[in-house]
């Protein structure tokens, strides 16, 4: 039985995904004159911050000491939470807090499966701090998106098989992660839903009933 729901942050909770790619290519522009193209930037979703500088540099053909990687990583976070200033509980995504209160109605636990160190913050501004029952901690996962462990560590924070759960998320490392759990992946947007086990174009698409009627059908025939 599906007992539990693990969610992605950024791109699904809020749009927090567009802030990354924003600090990303200024960092870019600022230390090396360049304009990272959209296709390259977009390969970072659901990354890990050093995973994400990494495929930047090595997609630019740049080569930068450790120093200088250290450097650019914590600058593009200081970008990035600049950014996040004026976040606020309206900075929700569509259809998310319903989607949320609706899972809770049906008595699912609630994890967060974010790469992103800044969850803590961000769930803090967008009013949701006291949400999930289980925060996964990225820092304490040996590999990040597209590996399972931090979906893998988000189920065992709600006591739950991972084939129990089911899991939300805009980009491919994170459905790849899901797979490779092996929970139910729901894709938000267009690349992740053609690659999930369900797909919504967008959050505001999102229908639990839907999923749910989905999961059991699957079961029912497997
Ligand atoms: C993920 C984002 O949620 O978090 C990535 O999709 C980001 O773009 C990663 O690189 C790490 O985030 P942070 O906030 O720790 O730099
Ligand atoms: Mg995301």
């Amino acid at each position: 039985m599906t007992k539990a729901a693990l969610f992605d942050l950024d791109g699904v909770i809020a749009d927090t995904a567009a802030y990354h790619l924003q600090a990303w290519h200024k960092l870019v522009q600022d230390h090396f004159g360049l304009d990272a193209p959209a296709d390259l930037l977009a390969q970072t979703k659901g990354l890990s911050r050093t995973d994400s500088l990494a495929a930047i540099l090595s997609g630019l053909d740049l080569t930068v000491t450790d120093d200088e990687f250290t450097q650019l990583a914590a600058e593009k976070n200081a970008l990035y939470q600049q950014l996040l200033a004026n976040l606020n509980e309206d900075s929700i995504l569509p259809g998310i807090a319903d989607l949320l209160a609706a899972l809770r109605k049906k008595g699912f636990r609630l994890a967060l499966a974010s790469a992103s160190h800044n969850a803590p913050l961000i769930l803090d501004k967008l009013g949701l701090s006291g949400t999930f029952d289980a925060i996964a901690d990225p820092r304490k996962v040996a590999h990040g998106k597209p590996a399972p462990d931090i979906f893998l560590a988000a189920a065992k924070g709600v006591g739950c098989q991972p084939e129990d759960c089911i899991a939300f998320e805009d980009s491919a490392a994170g459905i790849a992660a899901i797979k490779a759990a092996g929970s139910c992946a729901v894709g938000v947007g267009q690349q992740a839903a053609r690659q999930a086990d369900i797909g919504f174009p967008d959050t505001a698409a999102l229908d639990l009933d839907q999923i749910l009627a989905q999961i059991n059908r699957k079961k029912s025939a497997g």
